[in-house]
């Protein structure tokens, strides 16, 4: 797969792409990053990049020529070119799963008040919001993209099954985690994780995992794929 990221700041975003996981899926060669210098398609001398507002009003807004011929140097005929921003849908692990399908991805990161509404008709095809508040720019925001898709990408993440089991992928929290020593400050690890008995151990995570989500998340429920054996659980932890 490939990422292009569009942005002001390339060495903000070089510097994450060394770390970690999404460092060593580069290593591997399973994910291919660029990061693109939204300067380098300024037509001035001083590369500017933004301009005031019509209408008026404070702040200053991205213009769109950087960003058409940023677009149509970078974006391959089939890229997915996404913007970043607070107006966009909200990012969730379906739409996570969904982007790692595309063979190649453009985030395009807005800065200050916003980017000309023009860029928006012209080179998106779709805008994406990490959460429900503001952030200085869409920087930090593409990183979450890049590093919540490429653990969805063959091979990236170690275990096999273990991208299968995050949290969310199934609609429902995590189960709690354990590992040695056995007791700590007087706290045990529950007793069926030390019984070797792989059905147990299975059906104590599943519950958990529905009790976590009940306790923390309960509106994650409506929409996780539950079965009889589930709600009966769901039931007894309500009290019902
Ligand atoms: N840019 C500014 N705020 C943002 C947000 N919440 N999500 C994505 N991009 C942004």
């Amino acid at each position: 797969m490939q990422i292009k990221i569009v942005t002001i700041f390339p060495e903000l975003v070089e510097s994450f792409l060394g770390a970690s996981l999404v460092g060593k899926a580069i290593a591997a060669g399973k994910l291919a990053v660029e990061v693109v210098d939204l300067r380098s398609f300024a037509r001035d001398r001083h590369r500017t990049v933004d301009d005031v507002p019509y209408g008026g009003g404070g702040g200053m807004v991205m213009k769109a020529g950087p960003w058409l011929r940023a677009l149509r140097s970078v974006a391959g005929p089939d890229a997915r070119r996404v913007l970043l921003s607070p107006q966009g849908a909200r990012l969730d692990e379906r739409k996570v799963v969904e982007l790692a399908g595309w063979g190649e991805l453009v985030l395009m990161c807005g800065r200050y008040e916003g980017v000309d509404e023009r860029v928006r008709d012209l080179v998106v095809d779709e805008e994406l919001s990490i959460g429900d508040y503001v952030l200085a720019g869409g920087e930090v925001a593409a990183m979450v993209v890049v590093e919540t898709v490429s653990r969805q990408l063959p091979g990236v993440v170690g275990l096999g099954d273990s991208v299968e089991n995050d949290s969310f992928r199934r609609g429902l929290l995590d189960y709690p985690h354990f590992t040695r020593p056995r007791e700590i400050e007087g706290r045990e690890v529950p007793e069926v994780l030390l019984s070797g008995d792989h059905a147990a151990v299975a059906a104590w995570r599943r519950r958990e995992a529905l009790r976590a989500t009940l306790e923390k998340r309960p509106d994650l429920l409506a929409g996780a794929a539950l079965d009889d054996e589930d709600r009966r659980i769901l039931a007894a932890l309500r009290g019902e």
